[in-house]
């Protein structure tokens, strides 16, 4: 059945994800985790380290299997460890969601150039792969010749982004789903960044969710935030509201630890230890 076309693109349901501690106890690194993201919508996930943002993400786009719960795009169920599990499964799946880590000097093969890179990924998923169509690609992420024959170690932190981008936008998905993948860059490329994402979700439609400890880099380029904290979700609801008026206790703390004009550290502290 084809799914209505206002229907939400993804439908996180009920997500759960332990993992057995040395000792036999039991870790809960996300539980009762729902949400949904509209086509060509993004959402932001928030909370301090170990909270669970990167295992929610993880079980995205299948590098971890939930314990229970399910993951539904465009109608079809991609919950990790569902069903077949196929070359031709997880092809369907990445060709879905796309990831962007944090690093890309892990995630990129050093002895490739940008040019051999987007050649394979757009080869793997059945796509044109001739120059043009290369070309076009790294234009897209603001990458020009000289990028293109140049390999990992010959470019910057931010031009390697904009070349994880490309190949994960190569595979045309629908979703792009980005952990950290602003934090180790400088703040004035981070927004150019930022502001490049937003330009390829308008242009593309391809909806973002986009993992970040920092609340003003979810600021800039989402609709809908949520808010989490030990595995579970404390507020989710429009950016706009939850940053201007957090209902959560929790979401008020995370805000006044942001270090801007006027901050205040040792309110900031006492907050965070009351
Ligand atoms: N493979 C694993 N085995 C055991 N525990 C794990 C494993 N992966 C993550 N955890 C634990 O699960 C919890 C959630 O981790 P997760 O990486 O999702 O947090 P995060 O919100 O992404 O943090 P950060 O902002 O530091 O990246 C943490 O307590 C973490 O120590
Ligand atoms: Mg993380």
């Amino acid at each position: 059945m084809t799914p209505a076309p206002d229907a939400p693109l993804l439908v996180v349901d009920a997500l759960r994800k332990t993992y057995r501690l040395p000792g036999g106890t039991r870790l809960t690194a996300a539980d009762q985790v729902s949400f949904t993201v509209a086509r060509g919508g993004s959402l932001g996930i928030v909370g301090e380290s170990g909270s669970g943002k990167s295992t929610v993400a993880r079980t995205l786009v299948g590098l971890i299997r939930p314990d229970s719960g399910t993951i539904t795009v465009n109608g079809a169920d991609r919950t990790p460890g569902r069903g077949r599990r196929t070359r031709r499964d997880r092809l369907a799946r990445a060709r879905e969601i796309q990831m962007v880590f944090q690093d890309p000097y892990v995630s990129l093969d050093p002895r490739l150039t940008s040019r051999q890179c987007l050649r394979i990924a757009l080869r793997l998923h059945g796509h044109p792969s001739t120059d043009p169509h290369i070309e076009s690609l790294l234009d897209q992420v603001g990458l020009g010749t000289r990028e293109a024959d140049a390999r990992p170690h010959e470019l910057s932190g931010g031009q390697r982004q904009r070349l994880a981008i490309a190949r994960a936008l190569a595979v045309d998905p629908r979703i792009l789903v980005l952990d950290e993948a602003v934090a180790a860059l400088d703040v004035s490329v981070q927004a150019q960044i930022l502001l490049l994402l937003d330009e390829i979700r308008k242009d593309t439609g391809v909806a973002l969710v986009f993992v970040s400890h920092d609340l003003s880099v979810v600021q800039h380029i989402t609709d809908e935030t949520l808010v989490m904290r030990r595995g579970t979700v404390v507020e989710q609801g429009p950016t706009g509201r939850v940053l201007s008026a957090p209902e959560h206790p929790y979401t008020r703390l995370l805000l006044d630890s942001v270090p801007r004009e006027g901050w205040d550290p040792a309110a900031a502290r006492a907050r965070a230890g009351s």
